[in-house]
């Protein structure tokens, strides 16, 4: 199986932002012709996605979730199951952001318990993964990805309900992002990483995003790099005229 199998993918996370009256953003994002060789989905809070997924069911547009639990039902109050996301006619859900990790103490083993959770739905599951700066300035970029990985992709993997977001935790939301060589080296470990434990042609299938202060103004260099196959974008898919032009970008690469 060729890279070429792989659909590319722009997938905006609006995080805790977003009122009903910030659903006219979705008509516009998808009146405006989606191109069609890609897949491009946004993410609201929990509150949005269903009306969301009734405003955008003529168009394109797939609509998920930040985040869900890892069983499908139980006394878990304030938690949302997969099975209840896909039931609404999710497609995805984010899952591990650094956000999570960081301010819920979600581990490497609550991720890929929750992937799991999320494949048995049939939901796509993006695993997010990244470094700290100190992590960075330390030289262990490499080894903390592949740790990641390892934890949160659960063994059960279905390569094609998988995309990983490499998300360098000071390149979010801070206007700042990696060098294309630093990105190209991360996607390139982290392609060999599935490959060495699930096999190739698993490794091709999943989809590999970068994350992290992608804007209109340099998303296509990003999207140049070898083995990024898209992005996954926070503030700059909050407004549809800038998400617009970050998957125009892709369309084009
Ligand atoms: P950002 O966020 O695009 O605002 O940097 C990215 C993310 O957290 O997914």
């Amino acid at each position: 199986m060729g890279a070429g199998m792989r659909r590319k993918l722009a997938a905006g996370n609006w995080k805790m932002n977003g009122l009903l009256a910030d659903l006219a953003q979705l008509d516009q994002l998808a009146k405006a012709p989606l191109p069609p060789h890609i897949d491009t989905l946004i993410c609201p809070p929990a509150t949005l996605i269903h009306p969301a997924i009734a405003q955008t069911r003529a168009s394109a547009l797939a609509i998920g979730a930040q985040d869900c639990h890892a069983q499908s039902a139980g006394a878990f109050t304030g938690d949302i199951s997969a099975l209840q996301l896909r039931d609404l006619g999710a497609s995805a859900v984010i899952l591990g952001h650094s956000e999570r990790r960081e301010g819920h103490g979600e581990s490497d083993q609550l991720v890929a318990a929750k992937a799991h959770a999320a494949q048995a739905a049939g939901l796509c599951a993006i695993i997010c993964l990244g470094e700290t700066l100190a992590q960075r300035q330390a030289g262990d970029t490499l080894q903390v990805i592949g740790a990641q990985c390892a934890g949160s992709v659960p063994a059960t993997l279905d390569p094609a309900l998988l995309v990983l977001a490499y998300e360098p935790v000071w390149a979010i939301g801070s206007g700042l992002i990696p060098t294309l060589p630093q990105i190209a080296e991360v996607h390139s470990a982290l392609r060999a990483a599935l490959a060495a434990r699930f096999g190739a042609e698993a490794a091709h299938t999943v989809r590999l995003l970068y994350g992290g202060s992608v804007k209109p103004d340099n998303a296509a260099e990003v999207f140049g790099v070898a083995d990024v196959d898209g992005a996954l974008v926070g503030g700059a898919s909050l407004n549809a005229q800038d998400f617009s032009a970050i998957v125009q970008a892709l369309a084009a690469a």
